[in-house]
């Protein structure tokens, strides 16, 4: 069974292994995502390098750009022997790049085409296949176009839908200004959901708090939080608490780093440098003495060459107090 309440959202450059082993620290429930990965990199690339995930990240999703429907068996295939445990199709990306090789948000205006790619990704794996989209692209009816590409990817056999709540504006607009400038509009998501009542629908687009996702959690099967989950973690730590009603993992950052010492060290020895796993960091501590001062000696000391674990160690230890998450996450 999929679960589908709480998951941060795919994050190129952001939401990296190292980034989902800091967060499943925090949240055991939580569904983690890849970065975008394209077809093309998965059939021709360093397989174990760009897939390559701990044990400890389960449940976690690989996300695939691409169009062309074998390309899209192929590496979902991949990824499924790799062990991941969902398939993502990327419909809601608007770059350039992403454009130019027809995928991403660009594929609101052609369903079939994303609906024989799903079918073919379900045909190829046994694992879930779920499709994250805009309501539209430009001058697209979001009525119209989020129904028809949602009720064609359900007849190809997509397991849930994850909607970012705005439209993508494909010319013009950086990918950046695209996150932030369309309007939301949640009520769409919403009537998606009432108009197809058996489907998994999973909201996703400027929620910044956990209050926030629970009100969501009253019309949509999940929330999916990009930014505020990358950039204030620490509400992660409230995440199995106050949306799956259990324990997390871990009550505190500083038991957090504790945990995951020994994965760092263990990445250190095999030459991944600490800035790689520390730049995650940035955002763990917030209102709490000190957070500034672990931000800055991260920032000054983790970027050297051959800087090893105690630089962690010594900017954790300018925090002060237990450092315990704020109860209004
Ligand atoms: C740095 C960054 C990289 C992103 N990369 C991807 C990506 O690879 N695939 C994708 O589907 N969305 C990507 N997104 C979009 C997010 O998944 C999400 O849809 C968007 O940020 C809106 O959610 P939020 O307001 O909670 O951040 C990216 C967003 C950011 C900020």
């Amino acid at each position: 069974m999929l679960e589908t309440r709480f998951s941060v959202a795919p994050m190129m450059d952001w939401t990296d292994r190292h980034c989902r082993v800091f967060h499943r620290l925090m949240t055991r429930r939580a569904r983690l995502y890849t970065e975008m990965l394209t077809t093309g990199a998965i059939i021709h690339g360093d397989r174990s390098r760009l897939l390559g995930f701990d044990p400890s990240e389960h449940p976690v999703a690989l996300q695939l750009g691409g169009s062309e429907a074998r390309d899209l068996a192929t590496a979902a295939k991949i990824g499924e022997d790799f062990g991941y445990d969902e398939i993502n199709l990327n419909v809601g990306c608007p770059s350039d790049r992403v454009k130019d090789g027809r995928f991403g948000a660009c594929l609101m205006a052609e369903p079939a085409l994303v609906a024989e790619g799903v079918a073919a990704m379900k045909r190829a794996v046994k694992i879930p296949v779920t499709v994250k989209c805009r309501i539209g692209i430009d001058d697209q009816d979001p009525e119209l176009a989020l129904d028809v590409l949602a009720r064609g990817v359900v007849a190809a056999g997509a397991d849930a839908l994850i909607v970012h709540a705005r439209k993508a504006w494909l010319n013009g607009l950086s990918p950046k200004e695209n996150r932030d400038i369309p309007p939301l509009d949640y009520n769409r998501v919403y009537r998606l959901k009432a108009a197809m009542p058996g489907v998994p629908v999973i909201i996703n687009g400027g929620i910044a708090s956990l209050g926030e996702a629970k009100q969501h959690l009253a019309h949509v099967d999940g929330v999916m939080l990009g930014r505020a989950a990358y950039q204030e973690p620490w509400r992660l730590l409230n995440v199995d608490p106050e949306v799956f009603g259990e324990a997390a993992p871990h009550t505190t950052m500083k038991d957090v780093f504790e945990a995951m010492m020994p994965y760092i060290e263990d990445q250190l020895a095999r030459g991944t440098r600490l800035h790689s796993m520390t730049r995650h960091f940035v955002g763990a501590f917030h209102a709490v003495p000190g957070a500034r001062a672990f931000r800055r000696h991260l920032a000054e000391n983790g970027v050297r060459a051959g800087a090893g674990v105690n630089v962690l160690r010594d900017a954790i230890a300018l925090v002060e107090g237990r450092a315990v998450a704020p109860m209004a996450a």
